[in-house]
This record gives structure tokens, sequence and C-alpha cells, in this order.
């Protein structure tokens, strides 16, 4: 039975205990809400971005994969409106020097006071609000000067508009068809934190669908429901998602309907995913700006601009809503255990192979013997070192699926257990089998075991 509240901190303590994210730099005393990660958050952050590249591209014949560059001409970002309109509105505190974003005072802390918001207090003294552009800018070559200004890329996007034209007629597409592109963006964000959530550094995964333009309404709609059924498909609890769209007054100035997926992370209800309809904006402005018209030529004449739809993400927030979703504490046997109920394809590691004694020589060569035939095929982890109920407690921390251990009865008839994360519940099978078990349960359908 579960028995806590997931909160924020409870996340980043375990990020930290079990080496999935660190804060960076921090043997100069860190950088403010920037992390690195470590082994297990590499290995999760490779598994989800392996199932978002599965069923957005490798499982689908429309859509083509590209990588660009993260620093383009700077008139991409003319184009884009990012130069003029990526901004935030800021404010300053003259008393504490802290600095907040205008339009988000309710979620800020006041720096002397945390327990209220900026403003809140006869001692807060606020400028007036500024525009305060998001882009971080850098410089190319060896001479700083106004010729040389670039910008790191401040969205994935913008790298697959300019290449529309390569893909068309490369990759001999017609729409409706999308381009993905996962990498990293950096957003000079006014007030980064909650961990993840909204870092300076992030690695998105965006799609761009060309469709003509009678068909946007459909396609949006289809995407919305595509990406919801991805969360499920990878345990997300339904009662901890919806569907929020824009008002009008709330949409990006490209857009014309966008959709938030939402989740229920310990801040509230917050953007996991965003779908928005974009029209033909950005080819637009890139036929505008480049003088290379983008637009789609059928065989019969027909000429268009698509309209596109995009399904846009980050990592770092799928990271921390799926441990959020995960997380339980509970109590068995009269003994506390933390468990992350991750979806297999998700967890970091796969299985756990332990001899029950760890100084036995018989049970460690056929523990090890297991653990180098599993290892070939799947991420999978050796543990010798003390009680067995610690290890198996490990193992639950860092969300590994199943355990496999070799005792006595291994010796006398070749048959190990498996441990089930979740259920606790253990059964026997034969040494021999265990791959085809593993193969077997890693492909079958999976739902969190977790109360909707
Ligand atoms: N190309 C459209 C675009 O970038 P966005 O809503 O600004 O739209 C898309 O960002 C997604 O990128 C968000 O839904 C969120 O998942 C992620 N994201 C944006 N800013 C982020 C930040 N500072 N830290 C982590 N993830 C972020």
């Amino acid at each position: 039975m579960a028995t806590e509240a997931v909160t924020m901190d409870k996340i980043v303590s375990l990020c930290r205990r079990r080496g999935f994210v660190f804060p960076s730099s921090e043997i100069y005393g860190g950088l403010g809400s920037t992390y690195d990660y470590g082994h297990y958050g590499v290995l999760m952050k490779n598994n989800i971005r392996a199932s978002w590249f599965e069923a957005m591209v490798r499982d689908r014949d429309d859509i083509v994969a590209i990588d660009s560059a993260i620093i383009l001409h700077p008139r991409v970002w003319e184009a884009s409106g990012h130069v003029e309109g990526f901004t935030d509105p800021l404010v300053d505190c003259r008393t504490c020097k802290l600095r907040f974003r205008a339009d988000k005072l309710e979620e800020e802390q006041c720096g002397r006071k945390p327990s209220k918001h900026p403003g809140e207090t006869p001692e807060c003294d606020l400028t007036d609000a500024r525009q305060f552009n998001l882009m971080f800018e850098t410089s190319v070559g060896p001479v700083r000067d106004a010729g040389s200004r670039a910008f790191l890329r401040p969205e994935t996007a913008q790298g697959i508009f300019i290449n529309f034209k390569n893909v068309l007629q490369l990759a001999r597409r017609r729409p409706p068809f999308g381009i993905a592109q996962v990498g990293k963006s950096f957003r000079n964000e006014i007030t980064p934190g909650n961990f993840l959530f909204r870092v300076r550094e992030f690695e998105q995964m965006e799609m761009e669908y060309f469709v003509p333009p009678a068909d946007a309404e459909r396609w949006y709609r289809y995407w919305i429901d595509e990406r919801v059924s991805w969360y499920l498909r990878y345990g997300l609890r339904q009662s901890h998602m919806r569907v929020r769209e824009h008002t009008p007054d709330e949409r990006s100035h490209y857009s014309q309907g966008t959709s938030d997926i939402e989740y229920l992370y310990p801040i509230g209800w917050s953007e996991l995913e965003g779908v928005a309809n974009r029209g033909d904006y950005d080819l637009t402005r890139h036929t505008e700006y480049s003088t290379t018209k983008l637009e789609y030529v059928g065989p019969d004449g027909e000429r268009y601009t698509p309209f596109v739809i995009e399904p846009a993400v980050s990592i770092e927030r799928i990271f921390v809503a799926m441990l959020v979703d995960a997380y339980d504490e509970e109590e068995v046997a009269g003994r506390g255990r933390t468990v992350l109920r991750l979806h297999p394809q998700v967890a970091p590691v796969v299985a756990a192979v332990l001899p029950l004694i760890g100084r036995h020589e018989d049970m460690v060569a056929k523990a090890r013997g297991l653990y180098e035939e599993l290892r070939r095929r799947h991420v999978v982890e050796y543990d010798d070192n003390g009680a067995i109920g610690r290890r198996y407690r490990r193992q639950d921390e860092i969300g590994t699926p199943w355990a496999f251990t070799i005792d006595e009865q291994t010796l006398e008839d070749d048959t190990v257990t498996v441990r089930d994360r979740d259920s606790l519940a253990q059964e026997r099978l034969p040494m021999g089998g265990v791959r085809a078990w593993l193969d077997d349960a890693l492909a079958s359908d999976w739902t969190t075991p977790k109360a909707d």
C-alpha cells in the first residue's frame, strides 16, 4: 500500500541518491537550475528518446528524421519571429535584487519572505515590466561584431522548416508527411526551476507534420489523440493527464490552435507537451526572408503552402512526469520500501541478476553466466554485494522490473526465481528459458499497477 504523496523534493532526492541527476558544476558551487545526468538518468533518457522515435518515425511510413545544426543563420530567427517576439515580461525587485516573470508573479517566491509572492510585502519594490528576449546569443568566428552575432536555437522546429525543400525533393514526400527532430534547445528562462521542469538547456523532441490546409484541423485532433495514447501506453495514469486548449489570446504568434497535454506534477497541472496548428506561418515567412519558395507542387500542377501540425515536448518534462507517476513509498512486511513503477521499456535497467549468497562460488559462477547472456541484448545489472533484501531494495529504487536470483535450488535443478518489482510475486523458471522469458515480458503490453 502506497503511503505518502509524491513531492518534487522526494523525486530530486531519489535522483541524487541513486545517481540519475546531479546539480551541475557542483564542485564550483553549482550553476542555478542546471543539471548533469548520471548513469541511470542517461539510460532512462535514452529509453524515452528511443520510444518517442519508434512511435514517431520507425513505426510509420510518413515521417522522416533530420538532425539540423544548433547554430543556424541568424536570419532564421528573424523570419521565425523569435528576434522580435520570443520574449517574456521581466521585473526586478530593487529590495531583494531578484528578477521575476511579470506574468507569473503568483508562482514566484519573494526573495525576503518566501511564503509571499513578489510585490506582496511592503518592502517589495518592483520595477515596471520590460520585455526580455529568451534566446542565448553567441558569435561565430574570431571577430565579435554585429555581423558575427548568432543564437543558440530556442526550438528545433526551425531547423526542420528550413530543410523542407530538401526533404520534399530528396525523400520524395508529398503531404501529409512529417519531419522529426530530437536535440538540445536553449532558452535563457528568467525563472527556471522546479527541478528539470523549466531549465535553460533541454532536449526537445519535435515533429512538424505538413498537410493540405483543408485537412489541418483533422490532423491537429489526430496528433493530440496520438500523443495522449503514447503517454498512456508508457504507463502515465489517465487521471493525471488532461488536454487543455489555449484561448486565442494565449496562443503563440504563429498558432491557429494549440492544446497543452498537461500532467499533474507536484507543482500542479502544468504543460507536458504542446500540440499546435502552426498554419502556413513558418513556410511563408522563410519563403519571404530567404526568397526560396517553400511550397508543395503536385504532379498535376497543383501548388500550395502546406499547414503544419506540431507535437513538441522535452525529454526533461517526460522524465519528471514518468518519475512522479512511478514513485511509491510503501510498507512491506513491516519494512518501508521506495519503488519506481516505471514502464519496463523506460526503466534504466531491465533486470538484475543476483546470487543469493554473494560469496558462494558456484552461485556466483551461475549468476555471472546468466548475466553475460542477458547483457548481450538488454541493460542488466549483476550485484553480489550485501544482504539480498538490500539488493532488492536498491533495484526497486531505480525501477528495475525484474530480478533473477540464483540460490541453492539452482545448483540442484538449474532453475532460478524471478521476482516482480510491483507485485513482489516470485516464480521459478528454467535457467535456459530466462532469456526468452525476458524478451516476452518486455514485448508485452504493460499498464501501471497504481490505482488511476
Ligand atoms: N516548437 C514549439 C515550441 O518550442 P514550446 O511550447 O515553447 O513550443 C515545446 O515548447 C515543449 O518544450 C514544451 O511543451 C515543453 O515540453 C518543452 N519545454 C519548453 N521550455 C522548456 C524548458 N525551459 N525546460 C524544459 N522543457 C521545456
